[in-house]
């Protein structure tokens, strides 16, 4: 019986927000601004306003958007659990840039945007970083919010409300990697001694298939280059089309190749209508010494301006040098690209103040680990960028 009088109605269930969708749409297009070319992907988030040069503001009335009971938090980033001193201060900073305004996102009117897409984050633990407190932020709009692992994912939600999923793939070197151990004379495989081969021109299994599912990605990889995480004595040894490379190359110059491999594949087998960032380097605050030097950030407020090349120009050799020099190399492997620059490294620069330091939820965490001037509190700097990248696809989907 039921059947029978929904049948009829059936067309008209269908048709009727068609037709209302459609005189919407007629009414929006009247008033919409002329839109450029759909062809033209390469927009700025508007023709006169860079988001990335500005200045942080006291703001003693911002408030994060979401607190320590939020589940995605990472214990060792859940400064407010954690109870680092200092984060109302934290978060009474605003960045201003140059000659726009860049509000807080918005998760209600973001999410129904993105509605019916997804976005994926693929790199190292500071995109976990990114991606947590853009999970909090989002999943204000909906409490439904669930954990997503799937198609190789190593963190994520999905938001029911609004069919969208948002994950991140850890992928430290974007290229495929493994450990190769040493075989001795007599056949035996020695446990400490070996070396990491990367395959420059293969991707990380990790995010080998998600060409597809996601509608915009954040790539990033920088934070492992370095001679702590891969030492001398068990060395990153490159390979190409499954053959070593000859000379060795040095660490750096493995980089350059594999972010123009990298970039190469994204190019060729990501579709075109998906859009692309990149994320460049997150700088490090250690001062005095490096992470395992008994290195501290314990600073109460940002950097000057007139500070930020003493600590970071590589011509001083400071501790921090590394993120400007791995920038230029990223942005060597993207121009000419259609890749967007997510260019977050001056902006966190200034912020010393906002690492989690010796508040990490653990009491021997420092005693073992020293004290994390790398990753950021949340919530914290990291809501600054969400507010950008927000900004920025939110521009670009109006646009469609
Ligand atoms: C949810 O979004 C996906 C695209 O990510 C789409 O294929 C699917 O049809 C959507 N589901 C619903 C119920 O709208
Ligand atoms: C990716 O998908 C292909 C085809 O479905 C499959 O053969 C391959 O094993 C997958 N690779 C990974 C790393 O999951
Ligand atoms: C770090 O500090 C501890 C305690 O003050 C000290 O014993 C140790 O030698 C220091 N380590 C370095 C590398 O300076």
């Amino acid at each position: 019986m039921q059947r029978k009088l929904i049948r009829p109605l059936f067309p008209w269930l269908i048709l009727l927000p068609l037709l209302i969708f459609f005189l919407y749409s007629l009414t929006v297009s009247l008033h919409a601004p002329i839109s450029p070319s759909p062809k033209i992907k390469k927009i700025s988030a508007s023709p006169t306003c860079n988001l990335f040069k500005g200045h942080w503001s006291r703001d003693p009335n911002r408030r994060p958007i979401y607190d320590e009971t939020c589940p995605f938090h990472r214990n060792a980033w859940n400064c407010f659990r954690n109870q680092r001193e200092n984060m109302g201060t934290i978060n009474s900073w605003k960045w201003v840039p140059q000659t726009c305004d860049l509000p807080q996102i918005d998760p209600f009117r973001f999410l129904d945007l993105m509605r019916n897409r997804n976005i994926g984050f693929v790199g190292d633990s500071l995109n976990e970083n990114f991606l947590t407190s853009f999970l909090c932020s989002l999943r204000v709009a909906d409490l439904g919010a669930k954990k997503w692992k799937r198609k190789g994912a190593w963190k994520g939600a999905y938001f029911p409300t609004f069919n969208v999923t948002v994950a991140y793939h850890r992928a430290v070197l974007l290229a495929k990697y493994k450990w190769q151990p040493k075989y001795s004379a007599s056949g035996d495989q020695s446990q400490s001694e070996g070396v990491y081969r990367v395959d420059v021109d293969i991707p990380a299994d990790d995010w080998a298939n998600i060409t597809n599912f996601y509608d915009v990605l954040v790539f990033n990889t920088g934070h492992w280059w370095g001679y702590d995480k891969f030492p001398k004595e068990k060395p990153l040894v490159f390979y190409r089309a499954g053959q070593p490379i000859v000379p060795a190359l040095e660490m750096m110059d493995g980089l350059k190749l594999v972010l123009k491999h990298m970039v190469s594949h994204i190019q060729k087998e990501i579709p075109g209508k998906t859009l692309k960032f990149w994320r460049l380097q997150s700088p490090r605050h250690f001062y005095g010494g490096e992470w395992n030097q008994n290195g501290s950030c314990l600073f109460n407020e940002p950097l000057e301006e007139s500070q930020l090349d003493i600590w970071f120009d590589p011509s001083n050799n400071g501790v921090n040098r590394e993120a400007r020099t791995i920038n230029r190399l990223i942005d060597e492997a993207i121009r000419d690209t259609d890749f967007e620059v997510l260019d977050l490294t001056h902006l966190s620069e200034f912020r010393a103040d906002a690492h989690p330091a010796i508040w990490l939820g653990r009491q021997d965490a420092v005693a073992v680990w020293g004290q994390d001037c790398m990753h950021w509190c949340l919530p914290g700097v990291p809501d600054t960028w969400v507010d950008i990248l927000s900004k920025l696809i939110s521009h670009h989907l109006k646009m469609e």
